[in-house]
């Protein structure tokens, strides 16, 4: 059987972050998203964080005008930003937890145990046509309560994968794999993110119920080397071959 297509979406967050440490235009994550598009993004990733560190809400109006790539809004729960999602319609609003103080976002969000208090935004986004995606740890209880709530799609948070020591790599490796296949069985869209490098997506890419990597950090950081699109078509490359071999690997 043909290998599930693994879609990229490119988080251009980190753009705006450069853009912002001078004030200016320069450089345009508008531009950035054209330029993901051209190397081969299957979609872009912006984060309208609370404090606007990077992303702007003019970002978010000339990404939904100027891109014909899907966006995915990734969102804190709260009021203000559902509204500014109900505005744009992007094509996805993935929720994120948000503290002020984080360097990034840390962890998943913990959809057990506040399905009361995230209900209302499922259902508001969904019912404005927005596929929702709520960011969450590997653990099976996220990926159950995440689908008693009615959202379409789950992201696994990759970050602890990525950080662990080689002792601990394994276990969370399992972690994700077992979370992945819950989701499938669950009947939600599995996607994963943070953290990944060009060390690590192999691994995960190799996860064939996993339909969506968005990864943001390192592309733009390894860009400043080799340029974006010379760094986005190599994770693309890497990502086909780990499919393609985990493919192999299945059917033999
Ligand atoms: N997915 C989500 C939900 C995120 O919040 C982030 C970081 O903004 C990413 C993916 C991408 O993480 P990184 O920038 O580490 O690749």
């Amino acid at each position: 059987m043909e290998p599930r297509y693994l879609r990229l979406g490119v988080n251009i967050d980190h753009v705006a972050t450069i853009r912002n440490a001078r004030g200016g235009v320069h450089p345009d994550p508008v531009r950035a998203a054209l330029a993901a598009a051209a190397a081969g993004a299957d979609g872009i990733t912006a984060h309208l964080r609370e404090d606007r560190r990077h992303m702007t809400d003019n970002d978010i109006v000339r990404l939904t005008e100027e891109i014909e790539l899907p966006l995915n809004l990734e969102m804190a729960a709260t009021d203000e930003m559902l509204q500014i999602a109900l505005r744009h319609v992007p094509h996805a609003a993935c929720i994120v937890p948000e503290k002020r103080q984080e360097q990034t976002t840390e962890g998943g969000l913990a959809v057990a145990g506040a399905q009361e208090f995230l209900a209302p935004f499922v259902r508001e986004l969904s019912g404005a046509g927005i596929r929702v995606s709520l960011f969450i740890e590997p653990d099976i209880r996220q990926v159950e309560a995440a689908h008693s709530l009615g959202a379409s799609v789950v992201e696994l948070h990759t970050g602890a994968y990525c950080e662990a020591d080689k002792d601990d790599r394994s276990r969370q490796f399992t972690q994700i794999e077992t979370a992945a296949a819950r989701a499938e069985e669950l009947g939600l869209e599995c996607h994963a993110g943070h953290g990944l490098t060009f060390d690590t997506v192999a691994s995960i890419a190799g996860i064939p119920t996993i339909v969506e990597l968005n990864i943001g950090h390192f592309l733009i950081g390894e860009s400043i080397f080799g340029g974006l699109e010379s760094s986005i078509k190599r994770m693309r490359s890497l990502m086909d071959k780990s499919r393609a071999s985990a493919a192999g690997q299945n059917s033999s």
